[in-house]
């Protein structure tokens, strides 16, 4: 084999040598369960933007001969996190201080939207957004955009520019909010169509119906966005529900006779497949085990539900009522754009709840795990031959503590755990999309050996 750069080619057939994860099923509370594909000394061969084949390198490189091999040894390569809930319009105002989500809101999240009313700052922020996401090593990422269509273009150009997944839309809101962030139920509803043919399938762009959360629309907007969402079976739908206590009690009030708030989305015919939830804080075991029957998934932000004084999400209640679960950073509400920061506070706040989030289930929440979630399952968030190739390359010694730290763990569950809790954008070398390398830490691809 030829030894090459990081950037691979990534029209040609490449290979790719170093440690490789990823999973084929959930794992259980014994790690060792073979949930867990884990080769200590990998190739990873990928073709035309999809992965054909993966192994042990002292079994596959003889079979090889003039293959170019990119040399990521002492590095592990994980397929691409999955962020299933962000904004990138509330990039300029993360780590704004408020007492909480409504008034949060109002003071800083509204004015922040308003500027992407022109179409050359949205373009810019998207830019920007895409290249921290990457950073990250969050590879595809369910997106609002705001009220404004040209949002949503602005965003889908920039990521299709990058060939990267991502699934977007404009936000849908005709009340309870400034008048200059507002759309109708008809010109919501024409808006996001349009979108949809425009951008949905297009290369590895993907819709998402976008009603902000029950509150900021009336019955009309929602009904109409029902009417979509069975139209385009394949279209995604993402909205809030039950974030915080006082965001619930005036969900109530404005919809009086629905059994819980999220009665409200699912007697709009807004929970299905491809249906994504943040938050899911105050739900009862009702709403849980609906969820799971309906096939719709919770998105977890644990960086915002504690940022915001939200509410502890409850893992316990979650596996046992069946409801799937995924993780998300929320960006603005979130403080981190880094899936490993999300995992480690979505850690943090199960143990507060007695619970035990291992590291191999953290990893897997954020790609396997979102993946299935998403309908998006043997696509993205794996590395299994077929797959496209979306993948991550983590350093495990990426800073003075995080090489202390490793250096003396005993098995991988110890260094995917140290990673979770030391790591952040700088435990991500390098970031692939499709093959082609799209972030490399250490500015320009370096040769290998
Ligand atoms: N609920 C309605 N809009 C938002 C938002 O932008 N962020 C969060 N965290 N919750 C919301
Ligand atoms: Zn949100």
């Amino acid at each position: 084999m030829l030894p090459t750069d990081q950037a691979g080619r990534p029209d040609e057939k490449t290979a790719y040598r170093a440690q490789l994860l990823y999973f084929a099923a959930p794992p259980g509370p014994d790690v060792d369960d073979g949930s867990t594909v884990y080769v200590p000394d990998g190739l990873l061969i990928v073709e035309h933007g999809r992965i054909v084949q993966l192994g042990d390198y002292a079994a596959l490189s003889p079979g090889l001969e003039g293959l170019p091999v990119v040399d990521w040894r002492g590095k592990l390569i994980v397929p691409g996190f999955i962020d299933t809930h962000v904004h990138y319009p509330q990039t300029d105002i993360i780590a704004s201080p408020a007492p909480g989500l409504l008034s949060w809101l109002d003071t800083y999240t509204f004015p922040a939207e308003r500027r992407f009313e022109d179409p050359a700052y949205a373009a810019d922020v998207a830019r920007f957004f895409l290249d921290e996401l990457l950073r990250s090593g969050t590879t595809t990422a369910l997106v609002y955009c705001t009220v404004h269509p040209g949002s949503a273009d602005a965003f889908f150009a920039e990521s299709h520019a990058r060939n990267v997944r991502m699934v977007a839309g404009k936000v849908l809101m005709d009340r309870n909010c400034p008048g200059y962030l507002q759309d109708t139920a008809e010109s919501g509803a024409r808006d996001s169509e349009a979108l949809i043919q425009r951008w949905h399938g297009q290369g590895r762009q993907m819709y998402g119906l976008t009603p902000r959360f029950a509150p900021t629309s009336t019955p009309a907007q929602l009904a109409l966005c029902g009417e979509l969402a069975q139209r385009y079976p394949d279209v995604f739908i993402q909205s809030h529900v039950a974030e915080n206590t006082q965001e619930v009690a005036w969900a109530m009030a404005l919809f009086p006779g629905h059994r819980s708030y999220l009665d409200i989305y699912d007697q709009f015919g807004l929970l299905r497949p491809r249906a994504v939830y943040g938050h899911c804080i105050w739900l009862d075991e009702h709403d849980r085990r609906r969820m799971g029957e309906a096939g719709a998934l919770a998105a977890h932000c644990p960086t915002s539900n504690l940022f915001l004084g939200s509410g502890l999400f409850d893992f316990a209640a979650a596996e046992a009522s069946r409801m799937p679960v995924a993780l998300a950073s929320d960006v603005g509400g979130g403080t981190s754009l880094s899936m490993l920061q999300t995992m480690a506070a979505a850690h943090n706040v199960a143990r507060m709840n007695g619970h035990h989030l291992s590291g191999h289930s953290l990893f897997y929440l954020a790609t396997e795990g979102a993946a299935r979630g998403l309908d998006l399952g043997g696509r993205i968030g794996t590395l299994a031959p077929g797959a496209e190739a979306d993948f991550i390359v983590l350093d495990p010694q990426a800073t003075p503590l995080l090489a202390r730290r490793t250096a003396r763990a005993e098995s991988l569950e110890e260094v995917l755990f140290a990673l979770i809790m030391l790591g952040d954008d700088r435990a991500v070398a390098a970031a692939y999309s499709a093959g082609r390398l799209l972030h490399a830490r250490d500015g320009s691809p370096a040769r290998g050996q």
